[in-house]
């Protein structure tokens, strides 16, 4: 008999990015919804459009980009909200506008001030109003796994009426459990009259580490969209995570009723991109896209493995996109070469220009490094491209002193306002030691929250990625750096933070407000 389809809606780009911390510049979702697209994910929610300028931008600019997915936008259920989204949609081959209002008690009551007769009045008025501008609307009905069962009945009766055709019913909270909430879903697709009208979603966030579970209880129970992030990124503990729900699904074909169209080997590859642009790490027994998902360390489960595989390895690791380490370039790679590949990695550059300084640094790359592999193609575009931001502090040179018995002392040569600056500092060590430079020249004020430092690919030869996180008056920026000296890789890591810092990006927050 033929599968139910599961809808796979990653929200990355939206809910990911409400992780403190976890910001990205427009190009860097562009990146990642490239990436999305390419694994086959039927819908990428770009952002909430009405949250700021540079959210705006984003959406649009992944409408522009992308055309394999569907794009959304989130906004709230007032008209401006939705307006704004429809306008930022508007490039996308597919769009849809997901609108939202809380239907718990405790939300209506304290967050929203608002009566239950008038938030359904407002969820009905934000669904036509959504439905004048686009075919595909989504609703959610936030909190719902803390909202009265009969209060979810009538307002998702009348907003389907109103036209949504994705009902989507978020444990906002974390608070369901796998039993109770897989009820819930059924229960209502079975009583409310028109739910034949919509298809049931699901959006469960990780507070008890049941993301997952109470997700793949939904789909038992007749969900048919989950929605997801890539490493589980999301508000608190974060969203289900997208690797375990299609691998659950695929891995357990014999259970679950339904199929999802992704192409699984891009997992590692988005995983890596992900982590690498927000600065949150992957923890070494993540499953799936952890370091060690794969590893098999004790004497009994190697001698098993490979013996026969399948006694200690439910999945292949490469089904999964490890190893999907490609050699691509070496010293001697023409410039078209470097084209074609980064376009195979999802990346265009718009301009000449932009592909001149790309090419020029993957050159002074490979001088260093013989063979550059995709993540340090990755990497290097987090480099070249934010050169379409206003870049106050760029890096221009660093000597770094480190002997034993002594300080370590570091000099450091930076470009401000146009203007080649100097300094030194000693420091604690070499980082710290061109940190203190760094600071002497700019003086910013910012509090540095994480520092940390991964190697790209595996040798000494590697790329050091370092990422740092500043934080200044409630603003939380990261910076990224790559260089196979890790020291440059940490200055220039901590000028990005410091342009973003300058770029001064507030946003709204969706769940705040109506
Ligand atoms: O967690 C939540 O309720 C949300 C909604 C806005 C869908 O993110
Ligand atoms: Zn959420």
């Amino acid at each position: 008999m033929a599968k139910d389809r599961l809808i796979i809606f990653d929200t990355t780009l939206r809910d990911g990015e409400q992780s403190p911390g976890a910001s990205m510049t427009r190009d860097e979702k562009v990146r990642i919804a490239k990436m999305l697209e390419k694994m086959g994910v039927d819908v990428i929610e770009a952002g909430f459009a009405i949250a700021s300028v540079g959210d705006f931008e984003s959406v649009k600019a992944v409408a522009e980009a992308v055309r394999g997915s569907t794009i959304c936008s989130l906004a709230r259920t007032g008209a401006e909200d939705i307006d704004r989204a429809a306008e930022a949609l508007r490039p996308a081959e597919s769009g849809r506008i997901h609108t939202f209002i809380a239907t718990s008690p405790i939300h209506m009551e304290y967050k929203l001030r608002m009566a239950p007769d008038n938030v359904v009045e407002r969820a009905v008025a934000a669904v036509k109003h959504a439905r004048n501008l686009i075919g595909d609307v989504e609703f959610s009905c936030e909190d719902a796994s803390r909202s009265e069962y009969d209060f979810l009945c009538r307002i998702i009766e009348q907003v389907i009426d109103a036209g949504a055709r994705t009902i989507n019913l978020p444990d906002t909270v974390g608070y369901g459990e796998p039993g109770e909430y897989g009820a819930m879903v059924a229960r209502l697709m079975n009583s409310i009259p028109n739910a034949d009208k919509a298809i049931f979603s699901v959006h469960c966030h990780n507070d008890l580490g049941l993301a997952v579970a109470n997700s793949l209880s939904a789909v038992m129970h007749g969900a048919r969209q989950v929605e997801c992030t890539i490493n589980g990124l999301g508000e608190r503990a974060g969203n289900a995570s997208l690797e375990e729900l299609v691998m659950a699904v695929r891995t357990r074909a014999d259970i679950f009723p339904v199929e999802v169209s992704v192409d699984a080997t891009q997992i590692v590859p988005t995983s890596r991109l992900v982590s690498s642009i927000t600065g949150f790490p992957v923890q070494p027994n993540k499953a799936i896209v952890g370091a060690n998902a794969f590893a098999h360390e004790s004497g009994i489960h190697q001698d098993g493995v490979l013996k026969h595989r399948e006694t200690y390895e439910i999945m292949r690791a490469e089904d999964v996109g490890w190893n999907a380490n490609k050699l691509v370039l070496g010293k001697h790679s023409g410039r078209a070469a470097f084209k074609a590949r980064l376009g195979e990695l999802g990346i265009t550059l718009d301009n000449q220009a932009a592909l001149n300084l790309a090419f020029t640094r993957f050159k002074e790359l490979a001088d260093k490094k013989h063979e550059i592999f995709d993540e340090d193609l990755q990497a290097l575009m987090s480099e070249v491209q934010p050169a379409e931001r206003e870049l106050r502090y760029s890096f221009a040179g660093l000597e770094a002193i480190s002997r034993t018995g002594s300080k370590p002392h570091a000099n450091i040569e930076l470009v401000i306002d146009g203007e080649t600056q100097q300094a030194s500092a000693d420091g604690d060590g070499p980082v710290d030691a061109a940190f203190k430079a760094v600071e002497s020249l700019v003086s910013s004020g910012a509090n540095l929250q994480l520092y940390s430092v991964n190697a790209i690919t595996s040798g000494t030869d590697s790329q050091g990625e370092v990422q740092v996180r500043l934080e200044k008056n409630g603003t939380i920026v990261n910076g990224n750096g790559a260089d196979t000296d890790i020291i440059v890789a940490s200055v220039k890591a901590y000028l990005d933070a410091l342009n973003l810092l300058e770029a001064g990006v507030l946003k709204a927050h969706p769940q705040r407000g109506v």
